[in-house]
């Protein structure tokens, strides 16, 4: 954790109250500019490629050696990079979360909470005070130059993280053959599950702006010639029958529980019997620590105020399955992703 309060810090700011605990998030909002700002100037690719101090980083980034200074400080202090002998390096964390982007777009990440700072979160207040939002969440990010793409980007370093253990935990038989991934977006999971599976064809489901991002991927990893593209609203559109699996990665969130019933609904009917049914998304309720508590309560509050989503409980995915005619359900905590799980079931 980038700000680590020391055992007498913690006693001072947590058990005795006698130092001001706000203090800490003000903290965090300024390291999480600090961190911004040193990916924009490349310090992190850079120190990737040469450690330096920082009269060469100066040079090489084109910039005021005091500012540099003062940034490799900030980012020192809170574990971003590491001085030694006069040199700075990269720490362990960057270079595993920053430098290697396929597994968690840190930067596609910063570029769109940046956004969602700037545009979105100034109308919390009203929109905690009304229930209305000012601005459709959809249209902000399709109408968002570059948004739509650095959101799939982001989502889908986070599938890369955890695409493995979910293709080995849906547990797809040899026999399957059809698979649709209904707002699929970015395409990550489902080239994950045909790799795995060299039988599998596979359809994913999305708006044109978020297939574009699932084209780019499909190139990549040529699988065009099994992975069909289908641009379409998932509300109107014909889902088809006889699916083997159907994937609702991340988007139950969206959907209050009555319309997710539907979305059930139409997922039962598209698969053929024996199919399975497979939910990955955040799980409200007890989670494994105060962390990822907090992570799944921030994160559900955004949800809230930018497309009046909701984070469920896992009796609540659990009612909605067996309610439509799901059964064999099986639960699934995700560690690698804090506060999210896997949910698959059979028709
Ligand atoms: C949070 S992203 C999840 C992407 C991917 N499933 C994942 O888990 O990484 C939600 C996706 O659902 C898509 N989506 C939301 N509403 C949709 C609708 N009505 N029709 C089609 N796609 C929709 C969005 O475009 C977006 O790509």
């Amino acid at each position: 954790m980038p700000i680590q309060p020391n055992f007498l810090e913690r006693t001072a700011f947590f058990t005795l109250n006698a130092a001001p605990g706000p203090m800490l998030d003000l903290a965090g909002a300024l390291a999480l500019q600090a961190v911004n700002t040193a990916v924009q100037l490349n310090i992190f690719t850079t120190l990737a490629e040469r450690p330096s101090t920082p009269t060469e980083l100066a040079q090489t980034l084109n910039c005021q050696e005091r500012g540099l200074e003062k940034l490799l400080a900030a980012l020192a202090a809170i574990g971003y990079v590491v001085e030694r002998d006069g040199r700075y390096h990269n720490s362990a964390m960057t270079n595993k979360w920053f430098l290697h982007g396929e597994m968690l777009d840190m930067k596609a990440a910063l570029l769109i909470f940046d956004t969602f700072f700037r545009e979105l979160w100034p109308h919390a207040p009203e929109v905690v005070r009304s229930g209305e939002r000012p601005y459709n969440f959809y249209d902000f990010t399709a109408s968002t130059p570059g948004l739509s793409h650095a959101h799939q980007t982001m989502m889908q370093s986070n599938a890369n993280l955890v695409g493995t253990t979910i293709v080995k935990k849906v547990a797809l038989p040899e026999t399957a053959s059809r698979l649709l991934d209904v707002g699929g977006g970015h395409g990550q999971f489902t080239i994950h599950f045909c790799q795995a599976h060299p039988r599998l064809t596979a359809t994913i489901m999305d708006s044109e702006a978020a297939l574009e991002t699932a084209q780019q991927n499909l190139d990549a990893a040529h699988l065009n010639d099994r992975i069909d593209l289908y641009a379409a609203d998932l509300w109107h559109a014909a889902w088809g029958t006889e699916w083997d699996a159907i994937l609702l990665f991340n988007l139950l969130h969206h959907y209050d529980l009555e319309t997710n019933h539907k979305l059930l609904q139409k997922a039962h009917a598209a698969l053929k019997p024996g199919g399975k049914v497979a939910i990955f998304d955040q799980v409200a309720g007890k989670q494994f620590g105060s962390a990822t508590n907090a992570i799944v309560q921030l994160v559900g509050l955004m949800y809230y105020l930018f497309a009046d989503g909701r984070i469920f409980t896992r009796n609540e995915l659990t009612d909605l399955l067996t309610n439509t005619g799901f059964k064999n359900i099986q639960f699934h905590p995700m560690r690698q992703a804090p506060g999210s799980s896997l949910l698959v079931a059979e028709k």
